[in-house]
């Protein structure tokens, strides 16, 4: 076995993992989704599930990493031999490929709009322009398959020269960067005529909106967020040297991808207010918003290729986690193997995901179960797999992990206090996974 690396730096954990977890989600998928289901009564449900079920989880995951040092399926074996517990790692390996095969896509879409903002194909258009082109680019099947691949393409030789730790410092100016172009954007958002409007739709909460159906999407976007229940910061963490303080840095994170997610939710919904735009349009939403906004700030479409790369650059990091724990598990840490398996994994995850990327064009009129193929993915990685995932991973650590073993691989580099522990191993063994189960039930009609 060789000698496992560890992260140089705490901040270089700390970075890789909100790495992977600022992403498309908070940027993204959050907007729209906050959008079709009511506004503020879901930012409200998502952050307490980020606080009362996602902060421990992620807690949870790292103590398994950092006490085994393993992959997301050797860390099950170490911790419990001999028992079936490891198809976690599995299904979070499964996860992770159906989830890039359609991550993929909107990252190819940032990359389209990239190329489109440089040739100068967006400049002076107004609102529904935008939206129509957006429309007219990602129907057709060449651009979007082939932006779809450029995406994976970057983050196969990413993984497979196992350079992403390199990339860490990339992320120290990347994430400030991100930073300092939202305040932009906002500062533009917010003083749109109307923008009231928006800031009421994410704010104040219209409890009269809160379905189940709200709910079980706002659960799915906190784990989504944070990469929770996959396995993904089981692997990260088992690198980690044993003086970094687990719970901060769990909630740095945490409290990072909150900031990203409320700056987003800033710079749109003022903006789909403004414009008289809809909140409920779906995965577009992000894409016909954004140039609008952007084409009225000077220098507009400069700032937009800023964005886009940052935004690119959060997609990818995360891209880069999805990979690495498939690719980790299959080669054993051995470099040769790594290169290989990156290809064939990655190029899978493609061809895979070319329905997904062809149901907003050829494909759109395919639906399975009322769904597009793009949309069934996401539902089912989202809001089955990766709950699932997560309650499984809530069990195996209260449950299985021995509470005394827990209470001193945390306290290795932090103090947590007694009191502060057993209120985390009580959510974790008794709230989430209750209140999971209750969430998947409760959309299934069961206590109707
Ligand atoms: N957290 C990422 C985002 O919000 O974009 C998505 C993600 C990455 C989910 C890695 C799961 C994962 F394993």
């Amino acid at each position: 076995m060789n000698q496992r690396e560890h992260f140089a730096t705490k901040i270089g954990f700390i970075l890789a993992a909100a790495g992977s977890a600022i992403g498309l989600g908070a940027i993204w998928k959050f907007p729209y989704t906050a959008g079709q289901n009511g506004g503020g009564a879901f930012l409200l449900i998502f952050l307490l599930f980020t606080i009362i079920l996602a902060l421990p989880l992620l807690l949870g995951e790292f103590s398994i990493g950092r006490t085994a040092q393993q992959d997301a399926v050797r860390s099950f074996k170490k911790i419990a031999p001999n028992s079936g517990w490891y198809w976690i790692g599995i299904l979070g390996m499964v996860t992770c490929f159906i989830l890039l095969s359609f991550y993929s896509v909107i990252g190819g879409w940032i990359i389209t709009y990239l190329v489109k903002v440089a040739d100068g194909s967006l400049l002076h258009l107004g609102a529904a322009e935008y939206a129509e082109a957006f429309g007219k680019t990602i129907s057709n099947p060449y651009i979007s398959v082939g932006s779809q691949f450029v995406f994976l393409f970057i983050t196969i030789i990413v993984v497979a020269k196992g350079i992403q730790k390199g990339i860490e410092k990339t992320s120290s100016i990347m994430m400030p960067a991100l930073a300092i172009l939202f305040i932009i954007l906002i500062i533009r958002a917010v003083t749109l005529d109307n923008a009231i409007a928006g800031m009421k739709f994410l704010f104040v909460p219209d409890f009269s909106k809160i379905t189940s159906k709200t709910i079980l999407n706002a659960m799915g976007q906190s784990f989504f967020t944070l990469s929770l229940g996959v396995s993904v910061m089981i692997t990260y963490s088992s690198y980690l040297p044993k003086n970094v303080n687990l719970p901060k840095s769990a909630s740095s994170i945490v409290g990072m991808n909150i900031l990203v997610v409320i700056f987003a939710g800033l710079a749109i919904f003022p903006a789909v207010f403004s414009f008289g735009m809809q909140p409920d349009a779906g995965p577009v939403l992000l894409f016909n918003v954004l140039p609008t906004i952007f084409s009225q700030l000077p220098f507009g479409m400069i700032f937009f290729a800023a964005f886009l790369l940052v935004f690119l650059f959060a997609a990818l990091t995360s891209a880069f986690s999805m990979l690495e724990i498939i690719v980790a598990v299959i080669s054993k840490g051995d470099s040769h193997k790594r290169r290989k398996w990156s290809w064939i994994i990655g190029m899978a995850i493609f061809i895979v995901g070319i329905p997904s990327a062809l149901s907003y064009g050829v494909l759109a009129d395919i639906t399975i179960f009322g769904k597009s193929i793009f949309d069934l993915a996401d539902f089912t990685v989202s809001n089955v797999l990766m709950p699932f995932g997560a309650l499984l991973i809530a069990l195996f650590v209260s449950w299985k992990m021995k509470k005394t073993a827990l209470y001193e691989e945390i306290k290795q580099g932090s103090n947590m206090r007694k009191g502060v522990f057993h209120t985390w191993f009580f959510l974790i063994r008794y709230v989430a996974p209750i209140l999971i189960v209750a969430v998947m039930l409760d959309v299934l009609g069961v206590w109707k």
